[in-house]
Protein backbone atom coordinates (compact mmCIF):
# COMPACT_ATOMS: atom_id res chain seq x y z
CA UNK A 1 0.00 0.00 0.00
CA UNK A 2 2.51 2.15 1.06
CA UNK A 3 4.96 1.70 -2.45
CA UNK A 4 1.39 2.22 -4.26
CA UNK A 5 1.20 5.74 -2.46
CA UNK A 6 4.93 6.63 -3.29
CA UNK A 7 4.12 5.65 -7.26
CA UNK A 8 0.49 7.59 -6.95
CA UNK A 9 2.46 10.82 -5.65
CA UNK A 10 4.93 11.14 -7.90
CA UNK A 11 3.41 9.42 -11.48
CA UNK A 12 0.40 11.23 -12.77
CA UNK A 13 -0.55 9.04 -15.40
CA UNK A 14 -0.76 6.05 -13.77
CA UNK A 15 -3.14 7.96 -11.06
CA UNK A 16 -5.08 8.71 -14.23
CA UNK A 17 -5.22 5.16 -14.98
CA UNK A 18 -7.22 4.39 -11.25
CA UNK A 19 -4.05 3.21 -9.54
CA UNK A 20 -5.18 5.55 -6.82
CA UNK A 21 -8.78 4.82 -6.75
CA UNK A 22 -10.01 3.69 -3.15
CA UNK A 23 -11.15 0.85 -4.67
CA UNK A 24 -8.39 0.55 -7.27
CA UNK A 25 -10.84 0.38 -9.67
CA UNK A 26 -11.44 2.78 -12.16
CA UNK A 27 -14.17 5.03 -12.05
CA UNK A 28 -16.96 5.05 -14.27
CA UNK A 29 -19.54 7.28 -15.19
CA UNK A 30 -22.92 5.69 -13.71
CA UNK A 31 -25.69 7.32 -16.08
CA UNK A 32 -26.68 6.36 -19.37
CA UNK A 33 -24.10 7.60 -21.97
CA UNK A 34 -25.55 10.23 -24.64
CA UNK A 35 -24.79 11.16 -28.39
CA UNK A 36 -22.86 14.05 -29.12
CA UNK A 37 -24.26 14.66 -32.31
CA UNK A 38 -21.36 15.96 -35.07
CA UNK A 39 -22.26 19.20 -36.86
CA UNK A 40 -22.09 19.04 -40.74
CA UNK A 41 -17.87 18.06 -41.46
CA UNK A 42 -17.16 16.49 -38.99
CA UNK A 43 -16.66 12.72 -38.26
CA UNK A 44 -18.69 11.23 -35.26
CA UNK A 45 -17.02 12.32 -31.56
CA UNK A 46 -14.84 9.01 -30.20
CA UNK A 47 -14.15 8.20 -26.73
CA UNK A 48 -12.26 5.63 -24.08
CA UNK A 49 -13.98 2.81 -22.95
CA UNK A 50 -14.25 3.61 -19.87
CA UNK A 51 -15.83 7.10 -19.84
CA UNK A 52 -18.19 7.15 -22.29
CA UNK A 53 -20.01 10.59 -21.86
CA UNK A 54 -23.74 10.85 -19.70
CA UNK A 55 -25.46 13.82 -19.35
CA UNK A 56 -23.58 13.86 -15.73
CA UNK A 57 -20.29 13.93 -15.88
CA UNK A 58 -20.66 16.74 -19.15
CA UNK A 59 -22.54 18.86 -16.23
CA UNK A 60 -20.34 18.68 -13.69
CA UNK A 61 -16.76 18.63 -16.27
CA UNK A 62 -18.17 22.03 -17.52
CA UNK A 63 -18.94 23.23 -13.72
CA UNK A 64 -15.24 22.46 -13.20
CA UNK A 65 -13.71 23.94 -16.38
CA UNK A 66 -15.24 27.16 -15.14
CA UNK A 67 -14.95 27.48 -11.92
CA UNK A 68 -11.54 28.95 -10.35
CA UNK A 69 -11.58 26.39 -7.54
CA UNK A 70 -9.30 24.60 -9.61
CA UNK A 71 -6.26 27.17 -8.86
CA UNK A 72 -4.45 27.11 -6.16
CA UNK A 73 -5.32 30.72 -5.27
CA UNK A 74 -9.25 30.78 -6.78
CA UNK A 75 -8.26 33.18 -9.38
CA UNK A 76 -7.79 31.28 -12.87
CA UNK A 77 -10.19 28.76 -14.50
CA UNK A 78 -9.94 26.22 -17.70
CA UNK A 79 -12.15 28.71 -19.77
CA UNK A 80 -9.91 32.06 -18.12
CA UNK A 81 -6.90 30.23 -19.43
CA UNK A 82 -8.19 29.45 -22.73
CA UNK A 83 -9.42 32.99 -23.16
CA UNK A 84 -6.76 35.26 -21.76
CA UNK A 85 -4.32 33.14 -22.30
CA UNK A 86 -2.70 33.64 -18.83
CA UNK A 87 -1.96 31.65 -15.59
CA UNK A 88 -2.18 32.84 -12.11
CA UNK A 89 -0.96 36.21 -11.42
CA UNK A 90 -1.10 37.09 -15.21
CA UNK A 91 2.10 34.86 -15.48
CA UNK A 92 2.08 33.84 -19.16
CA UNK A 93 3.62 30.25 -20.06
CA UNK A 94 5.71 29.66 -22.74
CA UNK A 95 3.24 28.40 -24.79
CA UNK A 96 0.32 30.10 -26.54
CA UNK A 97 -2.43 27.35 -25.19
CA UNK A 98 -4.16 25.48 -28.19
CA UNK A 99 -8.03 25.86 -29.34
CA UNK A 100 -10.11 23.83 -27.18
CA UNK A 101 -12.21 23.49 -29.67
CA UNK A 102 -12.25 20.87 -31.95
CA UNK A 103 -9.97 18.76 -29.51
CA UNK A 104 -11.96 15.60 -29.38
CA UNK A 105 -10.83 14.94 -32.65
CA UNK A 106 -7.10 15.28 -31.87
CA UNK A 107 -5.10 12.26 -31.65
CA UNK A 108 -2.27 13.84 -29.54
CA UNK A 109 -2.73 16.88 -27.08
CA UNK A 110 -0.92 19.88 -26.66
CA UNK A 111 1.47 21.49 -29.34
CA UNK A 112 3.81 18.76 -28.75
CA UNK A 113 1.50 15.96 -28.48
CA UNK A 114 2.70 14.80 -24.32
CA UNK A 115 -0.97 13.75 -23.74
CA UNK A 116 -2.46 10.78 -25.08
CA UNK A 117 -6.12 11.55 -24.41
CA UNK A 118 -8.35 14.19 -23.45
CA UNK A 119 -8.19 12.66 -20.19
CA UNK A 120 -4.38 12.72 -19.78
CA UNK A 121 -4.38 16.41 -20.57
CA UNK A 122 -7.00 17.96 -18.24
CA UNK A 123 -5.18 18.12 -15.27
CA UNK A 124 -1.28 19.36 -16.42
CA UNK A 125 -2.58 22.79 -16.21
CA UNK A 126 -4.17 22.54 -12.60
CA UNK A 127 -0.19 21.88 -11.25
CA UNK A 128 1.50 23.96 -13.90
CA UNK A 129 3.70 26.56 -11.58
CA UNK A 130 2.34 29.51 -14.48
CA UNK A 131 -0.84 27.81 -15.23
CA UNK A 132 -3.47 27.28 -11.89
CA UNK A 133 -0.42 26.13 -9.39
CA UNK A 134 -2.05 23.58 -7.72
CA UNK A 135 -1.54 20.08 -6.48
CA UNK A 136 -3.60 17.50 -7.27
CA UNK A 137 -3.45 16.48 -3.79
CA UNK A 138 -4.63 19.87 -2.81
CA UNK A 139 -7.69 19.89 -5.52
CA UNK A 140 -9.15 16.68 -4.24
CA UNK A 141 -9.04 17.87 -0.88
CA UNK A 142 -10.67 21.17 -1.80
CA UNK A 143 -13.37 19.42 -3.68
CA UNK A 144 -14.12 16.73 -1.16
CA UNK A 145 -14.34 19.54 1.09
CA UNK A 146 -17.02 21.34 -1.06
CA UNK A 147 -20.76 19.78 -0.43
CA UNK A 148 -22.21 20.65 -3.42
CA UNK A 149 -19.23 19.34 -5.59
CA UNK A 150 -19.32 16.04 -3.30
CA UNK A 151 -23.35 15.37 -4.97
CA UNK A 152 -22.50 16.27 -8.39
CA UNK A 153 -19.88 13.89 -8.47
CA UNK A 154 -21.55 11.15 -6.49
CA UNK A 155 -24.48 11.54 -8.83
CA UNK A 156 -22.10 11.28 -12.04
CA UNK A 157 -20.03 8.14 -11.02
CA UNK A 158 -21.40 6.80 -7.54
CA UNK A 159 -20.38 7.00 -4.08
CA UNK A 160 -16.83 7.22 -3.08
CA UNK A 161 -14.31 9.67 -3.05
CA UNK A 162 -13.40 12.51 -5.55
CA UNK A 163 -10.52 11.51 -7.17
CA UNK A 164 -8.54 13.01 -9.60
CA UNK A 165 -9.64 10.47 -12.06
CA UNK A 166 -13.60 11.27 -11.82
CA UNK A 167 -12.29 15.35 -12.06
CA UNK A 168 -10.32 14.28 -15.12
CA UNK A 169 -13.06 12.46 -16.86
CA UNK A 170 -15.50 14.57 -15.87
CA UNK A 171 -13.68 17.68 -17.74
CA UNK A 172 -12.48 15.46 -20.75
CA UNK A 173 -16.25 14.84 -21.24
CA UNK A 174 -17.41 18.35 -21.53
CA UNK A 175 -14.23 18.89 -23.89
CA UNK A 176 -15.87 16.59 -25.71
CA UNK A 177 -18.81 18.24 -26.56
CA UNK A 178 -17.18 21.72 -27.79
CA UNK A 179 -17.66 20.74 -31.35
CA UNK A 180 -17.68 23.08 -34.13
CA UNK A 181 -18.61 23.22 -37.28
CA UNK A 182 -21.14 23.83 -40.16
CA UNK A 183 -18.98 26.46 -41.63
CA UNK A 184 -19.54 28.50 -44.56
CA UNK A 185 -16.66 25.66 -46.16
CA UNK A 186 -18.75 23.15 -44.73
CA UNK A 187 -21.72 23.98 -46.34
CA UNK A 188 -19.72 25.10 -49.67
CA UNK A 189 -18.19 21.34 -49.63
CA UNK A 190 -19.85 19.05 -47.86
CA UNK A 191 -23.84 20.40 -48.10
CA UNK A 192 -23.69 20.78 -52.02
CA UNK A 193 -24.47 24.89 -51.32
CA UNK A 194 -21.98 26.61 -54.20
CA UNK A 195 -22.96 29.91 -52.60
CA UNK A 196 -22.03 29.26 -48.78
CA UNK A 197 -18.13 30.43 -49.95
CA UNK A 198 -17.46 34.26 -51.84
CA UNK A 199 -15.93 34.27 -55.20
CA UNK A 200 -12.91 35.21 -53.07
CA UNK A 201 -12.55 32.21 -50.46
CA UNK A 202 -13.42 29.31 -53.04
CA UNK A 203 -10.27 30.45 -54.79
CA UNK A 204 -8.57 30.35 -51.67
CA UNK A 205 -9.83 27.17 -50.71
CA UNK A 206 -8.50 25.70 -54.74
CA UNK A 207 -4.94 27.40 -53.54
CA UNK A 208 -5.15 26.10 -50.43
CA UNK A 209 -5.57 22.12 -51.67
CA UNK A 210 -3.61 22.36 -54.85
CA UNK A 211 -0.13 20.94 -54.30
CA UNK A 212 1.43 23.13 -57.04
CA UNK A 213 -0.17 26.53 -55.39
CA UNK A 214 -0.81 26.84 -51.23
CA UNK A 215 0.19 22.78 -50.80
CA UNK A 216 -1.95 23.85 -47.59
CA UNK A 217 -4.13 20.36 -47.37
CA UNK A 218 -1.15 18.09 -47.48
CA UNK A 219 -0.45 18.69 -44.09
CA UNK A 220 -4.24 20.50 -42.61
CA UNK A 221 -6.13 17.86 -44.28
CA UNK A 222 -9.58 18.28 -46.10
CA UNK A 223 -11.07 14.38 -46.52
CA UNK A 224 -13.81 13.04 -48.62
CA UNK A 225 -16.25 13.25 -45.81
CA UNK A 226 -15.12 15.80 -43.49
CA UNK A 227 -12.18 17.39 -42.56
CA UNK A 228 -9.65 17.67 -39.79
CA UNK A 229 -7.46 20.22 -40.95
CA UNK A 230 -4.78 18.41 -39.22
CA UNK A 231 -2.93 15.49 -39.97
CA UNK A 232 -2.39 15.02 -36.51
CA UNK A 233 1.53 15.06 -36.48
CA UNK A 234 4.07 17.35 -36.17
CA UNK A 235 6.61 19.55 -38.53
CA UNK A 236 8.84 22.10 -38.01
CA UNK A 237 8.53 25.26 -39.98
CA UNK A 238 10.81 27.31 -38.50
CA UNK A 239 8.55 29.51 -36.19
CA UNK A 240 10.42 30.69 -33.02
CA UNK A 241 13.66 30.20 -35.02
CA UNK A 242 15.91 32.91 -33.51
CA UNK A 243 18.03 35.27 -35.69
CA UNK A 244 21.05 33.15 -35.73
CA UNK A 245 18.99 30.12 -36.86
CA UNK A 246 19.18 28.53 -33.34
CA UNK A 247 15.72 26.84 -32.27
CA UNK A 248 14.18 28.39 -28.88
CA UNK A 249 11.58 25.53 -28.46
CA UNK A 250 12.66 22.15 -29.08
CA UNK A 251 8.92 21.25 -29.24
CA UNK A 252 7.97 17.49 -30.28
CA UNK A 253 11.75 16.46 -29.33
CA UNK A 254 11.32 16.91 -26.09
CA UNK A 255 8.75 14.17 -25.99
CA UNK A 256 10.44 11.68 -28.58
CA UNK A 257 13.77 12.66 -28.63
CA UNK A 258 13.84 11.98 -31.83
CA UNK A 259 16.24 14.38 -33.92
CA UNK A 260 13.35 14.54 -36.69
CA UNK A 261 11.30 16.07 -34.02
CA UNK A 262 13.48 19.14 -33.21
CA UNK A 263 11.26 22.42 -33.66
CA UNK A 264 8.13 19.97 -34.98
CA UNK A 265 4.80 20.84 -33.72
CA UNK A 266 1.65 19.44 -33.91
CA UNK A 267 -0.58 20.55 -37.00
CA UNK A 268 -3.24 22.93 -35.42
CA UNK A 269 -6.87 22.58 -36.47
CA UNK A 270 -8.19 25.46 -38.85
CA UNK A 271 -11.48 25.34 -37.80
CA UNK A 272 -12.48 28.74 -36.01
CA UNK A 273 -8.80 30.18 -36.68
CA UNK A 274 -10.27 33.59 -37.61
CA UNK A 275 -11.09 33.93 -33.77
CA UNK A 276 -7.84 32.69 -31.75
CA UNK A 277 -5.33 35.03 -32.19
CA UNK A 278 -2.62 35.11 -31.89
CA UNK A 279 -0.53 32.32 -34.28
CA UNK A 280 1.52 29.58 -33.53
CA UNK A 281 3.26 27.72 -31.17
CA UNK A 282 4.33 31.06 -29.56
CA UNK A 283 1.68 33.49 -30.35
CA UNK A 284 4.15 34.97 -32.42
CA UNK A 285 2.15 36.21 -35.55
CA UNK A 286 -1.18 38.48 -35.07
CA UNK A 287 -3.30 38.27 -38.04
CA UNK A 288 -3.79 35.30 -40.71
CA UNK A 289 -2.28 37.67 -43.17
CA UNK A 290 0.84 37.63 -41.28
CA UNK A 291 0.62 34.08 -41.42
CA UNK A 292 -0.24 33.44 -45.15
CA UNK A 293 3.13 36.00 -46.02
CA UNK A 294 4.97 33.57 -43.32
CA UNK A 295 4.14 30.73 -45.41
CA UNK A 296 5.35 32.95 -48.71
CA UNK A 297 8.40 33.68 -47.22
CA UNK A 298 8.89 29.72 -47.02
CA UNK A 299 9.05 29.74 -43.43
CA UNK A 300 12.27 30.12 -41.45
CA UNK A 301 15.22 28.25 -42.17
CA UNK A 302 16.88 25.92 -39.87
CA UNK A 303 18.39 22.75 -40.54
CA UNK A 304 15.26 20.65 -39.46
CA UNK A 305 12.89 22.59 -41.76
CA UNK A 306 9.56 20.09 -42.76
CA UNK A 307 10.59 19.35 -46.77
CA UNK A 308 6.99 20.86 -48.06
CA UNK A 309 7.59 24.10 -46.25
CA UNK A 310 9.16 25.84 -49.42
CA UNK A 311 8.51 29.82 -50.62
CA UNK A 312 5.53 30.18 -52.16
CA UNK A 313 6.72 33.79 -53.78
CA UNK A 314 4.56 32.88 -56.59
CA UNK A 315 1.58 33.61 -55.48
CA UNK A 316 -0.29 36.66 -56.11
CA UNK A 317 -1.28 39.39 -54.14
CA UNK A 318 -4.83 38.23 -55.21
CA UNK A 319 -4.03 34.65 -54.25
CA UNK A 320 -2.79 35.38 -50.74
CA UNK A 321 -6.16 37.52 -50.24
CA UNK A 322 -8.13 34.33 -51.32
CA UNK A 323 -6.29 32.65 -48.70
CA UNK A 324 -6.92 34.50 -45.95
CA UNK A 325 -10.87 34.44 -47.22
CA UNK A 326 -10.91 31.09 -47.42
CA UNK A 327 -9.18 30.58 -43.37
CA UNK A 328 -12.18 33.32 -42.53
CA UNK A 329 -14.54 31.02 -43.93
CA UNK A 330 -13.89 27.96 -41.72
CA UNK A 331 -15.62 29.97 -38.72
CA UNK A 332 -18.48 27.26 -38.14
CA UNK A 333 -21.51 27.50 -35.25
CA UNK A 334 -20.04 27.56 -31.90
CA UNK A 335 -21.17 24.66 -29.36
CA UNK A 336 -24.40 24.86 -28.15
CA UNK A 337 -24.40 25.09 -24.36
CA UNK A 338 -27.48 22.94 -23.90
CA UNK A 339 -27.41 20.59 -26.45
CA UNK A 340 -26.76 18.06 -23.92
CA UNK A 341 -29.47 19.33 -20.69
CA UNK A 342 -27.81 19.65 -17.54
CA UNK A 343 -29.38 17.82 -14.62
CA UNK A 344 -27.45 19.57 -12.01
CA UNK A 345 -28.45 22.79 -12.74
C1 LIG B 1 4.33 20.88 -43.38
C2 LIG B 1 2.98 20.94 -42.86
C3 LIG B 1 2.20 22.23 -43.03
C4 LIG B 1 1.91 22.89 -44.22
C5 LIG B 1 2.32 22.54 -45.64
C6 LIG B 1 1.10 24.04 -43.83
N1 LIG B 1 0.94 24.09 -42.49
FE1 LIG B 1 -0.06 25.52 -41.44
N2 LIG B 1 0.68 24.75 -39.70
C7 LIG B 1 1.42 23.59 -39.59
C8 LIG B 1 1.98 23.51 -38.25
C9 LIG B 1 2.85 22.38 -37.71
C10 LIG B 1 1.56 24.65 -37.56
C11 LIG B 1 1.99 25.07 -36.14
C12 LIG B 1 3.46 25.49 -36.22
C13 LIG B 1 4.07 26.05 -34.95
O1 LIG B 1 3.37 26.69 -34.15
O2 LIG B 1 5.30 25.89 -34.80
C14 LIG B 1 0.72 25.40 -38.51
C15 LIG B 1 0.03 26.58 -38.20
C16 LIG B 1 -0.84 27.24 -39.07
C17 LIG B 1 -1.71 28.33 -38.70
C18 LIG B 1 -1.85 28.91 -37.29
C19 LIG B 1 -2.96 28.18 -36.52
C20 LIG B 1 -2.99 28.51 -35.05
O3 LIG B 1 -4.02 28.17 -34.45
O4 LIG B 1 -2.04 29.08 -34.50
C21 LIG B 1 -2.40 28.70 -39.83
C22 LIG B 1 -3.45 29.79 -39.95
C23 LIG B 1 -1.93 27.85 -40.91
N3 LIG B 1 -1.00 26.97 -40.40
C24 LIG B 1 -2.35 27.95 -42.23
C25 LIG B 1 -1.68 27.32 -43.29
C26 LIG B 1 -1.81 27.69 -44.69
C27 LIG B 1 -2.68 28.81 -45.22
C28 LIG B 1 -0.94 26.89 -45.37
C29 LIG B 1 -0.63 26.90 -46.85
C30 LIG B 1 -0.10 28.16 -47.36
C31 LIG B 1 -0.31 25.99 -44.41
N4 LIG B 1 -0.78 26.30 -43.17
C32 LIG B 1 0.61 24.98 -44.75
C33 LIG B 1 1.66 22.68 -40.61
C34 LIG B 1 1.59 22.99 -41.97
Amino acid sequence: MMSRFSVCVGAVMLVLSGSCNSTNKPARPIGAAVEIKSPLGLPPVTFPADNPPTAETIALGRLLFFDPILSLDRTVSCAMGHDRQTGMGNKAGRRNAPTILNAAFNQLQFWDGRAASLEAQTLEPVTNPVEMAHSLEGLERRLSDDMAYNAFFERAFGPGKVTREKISKAIAAYERTLISGNSPFDRYLYGGDKTALSASAARGLAIFRDPTQGNCAVCHSIGENYALFTDNKFHNLGVGVDSAGELTDLGRFEVTRQDADRGAFKTPTLRGVALTAPYMHDGSLRTLKEVVDFYVGGGTFNAFRDKEIKSLDYLSVRDRTDLVAFLESLTGELPQEGRVTSPLR
